[in-house]
Parts: C-alpha cells; sequence; structure tokens
C-alpha cells in the first residue's frame, strides 16, 4: 500500500493533477485525495482548479461535471464503468414526453443524471443545493427528475412550488425502512440520526437531520454531539470520523447502504489512470454547451 500511495503521489506532481474524491468512496481513496467532498464541493472544485488534470474518484456523471465545467483540464475516471444507477433512470425521450406535458415548468434535474437529461433541463441541482435552487427558480411548477425521494424533500420544504416528480430512486438509500433506524436508535440511545434525503419520505421521518453528505460533515466539524447514527452510504463514516475522531460514527446495520459502483474505485485503478491517463472523459461540444447552461445556473442559483 506504501509503495501505491507514494507511486500516486509522484505522478500526480510530474502531471500536475488533483484527486477529487467523493466521501462514498473507500476510506483508502479519501486518504489520498486532495479534496473529500459532497457531489456540489467536487463540482465547484473541478471548476475553480489550477490543475491540469483531475482524476475524479467517484461515479461517471461526476466525471462528466467536471468535463463540462472545466473544459480546458483532462478529466480522468478511474474506473469507466463506475455508473450511477439512479443516474439511469430517466432518460431524453421520457425528459422530452415529461416537458411536453407541463410545457410551462422549469426543469430541475438532480446532478446524478446522464449529459443528455441535462442538456434538457433548466437547472442542475445537488442534495446539498437542491432547496435552495428551486426556491429561487422564478416558475412555480418545477418538473424534478430523476429522484423522487430528493424530489419530495425538495417539495416538503419549498411549500410554494407545485413539485412534479419523476420516479427515480438509489437503490442504496430506497431500500432503508423506517424499523432500521427505530431499530438502531433503540441499541444506542442518545445518538443523532443524520439521514440523506435519498431516503425514502416514511423513513425520513426518523431522522434528526436531513442533510446532504456535506451537510453532515459541516455539522459533524462543530462537534456538537458525542454518537450519531448514519443513514446513508457506509463510506462517509470514514470523512466524519476524521473530522471528529472522538465521536462514535454508527453505520445503519443494513447492507443495502453500499454503494458497490463508489467502491469499484481503489489505489490500484488510481494509480492506472494517473499513469495511463485513462479513461478520459470526453463529452461532445454541442451536448456540452447546452449541460454546461443547466450546471452553471446550478453554481450561480446557490448563493
Ligand atoms: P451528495 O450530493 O450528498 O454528495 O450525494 C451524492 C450521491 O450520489 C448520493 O447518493
Ligand atoms: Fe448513485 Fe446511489 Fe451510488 Fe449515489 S449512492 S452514486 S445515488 S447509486
Amino acid at each position: 500500500m506504501d509503495d501505491l500511495i507514494r507511486r500516486i503521489a509522484a505522478l500526480k506532481k510530474e502531471k500536475n493533477a488533483l484527486i477529487l474524491a467523493h466521501t462514498y468512496t473507500r476510506a483508502e481513496v479519501q486518504d489520498i485525495a486532495d479534496v473529500v467532498g459532497d457531489s456540489f464541493e467536487l463540482a465547484v472544485r473541478a471548476a475553480d482548479t489550477t490543475a491540469a488534470v483531475i482524476v475524479l474518484a467517484g461515479v461517471r456523471f461526476m466525471g462528466e461535471t467536471a468535463a463540462i465545467l472545466a473544459p480546458d483540464k483532462k478529466v480522468l475516471l478511474p474506473v469507466a464503468d463506475a455508473g450511477c444507477p439512479l443516474a439511469d433512470m430517466i432518460n431524453p425521450d421520457q425528459l422530452q414526453r415529461l416537458k411536453a406535458a407541463y410545457p410551462s415548468a422549469a426543469v430541475a434535474c438532480y446532478v446524478n443524471s446522464s449529459v443528455e437529461v441535462k442538456a434538457l433541463s433548466d437547472v442542475c441541482v445537488t442534495s446539498s443545493s437542491a432547496v435552495r435552487i428551486v426556491r429561487n427558480l422564478p416558475q412555480k411548477q418545477i418538473l424534478f427528475v430523476p429522484d423522487q425521494n430528493l424530489g419530495s424533500w425538495v417539495a416538503e420544504q419549498v411549500p410554494e412550488k407545485e413539485i412534479i416528480l419523476h420516479s427515480g430512486f438509489c437503490p442504496v438509500h430506497h431500500k432503508i425502512q423506517p424499523e432500521d433506524v427505530a431499530d438502531a436508535r433503540k441499541l444506542f440511545p442518545g445518538a443523532v440520526v443524520l439521514m440523506h434525503p435519498e431516503c425514502t419520505k416514511e423513513t425520513r421521518r426518523e431522522a434528526d437531520h436531513i442533510l446532504s453528505t456535506g451537510g453532515m460533515v459541516a455539522l459533524v466539524k462543530e462537534k456538537k454531539h458525542q454518537r450519531y447514527i448514519v443513514v446513508t452510504e457506509s463510506g462517509i463514516t470514514h470523512t466524519l470520523q476524521r473530522h471528529d475522531p472522538a465521536a462514535e460514527f454508527i453505520d445503519i446495520s443494513n447492507p443495502a447502504m453500499y454503494c458497490r459502483n463508489m467502491k469499484k474505485i481503489t489505489l490500484e485503478t488510481i494509480l492506472r489512470s494517473l499513469d495511463e491517463e485513462e479513461t478520459l472523459v470526453t463529452v461532445g461540444d454541442d451536448i456540452a454547451e447546452k449541460a454546461r447552461g443547466a450546471l452553471v445556473r446550478m453554481l450561480e442559483l446557490n448563493r
């Protein structure tokens, strides 16, 4: 492992590369990254970097987002087939049909989506920015795609808008039941329950705080609590523990809270990616231009 880490560091320096890792990646991947963050932070850091190469230790839509926001950089995905099943739950034809059915609605598309779907959308959102962005949109009617759970969370927070939901869901978060959380509370009394908005409405009722992964990090950094039950992908407990080593983080005891796509990224795949400059993320100019509009609007409206 030490040898791998040394070789990654040497190649990183030689190629002027930046490693951006999502909080759901493996602990050893997070430990060698320059930035560990939620999908919003990774997008912002990709847009801002002066590095020549960006290694996006995350799933495909994160690499595509970085490539669109940083068109003059080489964006590398360590694992080409690390996808996000939620992103595949709407295709451009389905979105076109929805747009035809609701012609005056603004389309807000979760960043967990394909480039083609982004290109048909008015604005992208992430879990940390969705509420603020939807609130700031001038339209009253909003088509929210593809995640029904994040969409229903936004609808609860922004009751003045009429939110039309699509049927997509994250297989990792959607399976968690309210009883799973209630059982964990009984086992760990006094623990504060942090939950991602991709969980269902029923399960969200069991939470103390509904937060994006970045929001969880921000809350834990305040060091106000000693014990947390964490209801999102298991990789984040490593991130949280680094920010408050004295606190206890309890992974909800459900094997479903494991994103096998995020876990495909290893130190070996990062080394190979840097060495061979594979897999280069490329997005056609026309489609990138259209998708960039929705992504730039996301950055602007999240102020
Ligand atoms: P965040 O926006 O919290 O990083 O979540 C991304 C994701 O894929 C959640 O499953
Ligand atoms: Fe996609 Fe869910 Fe994995 Fe996030 S946790 S990348 S939404 S499958």
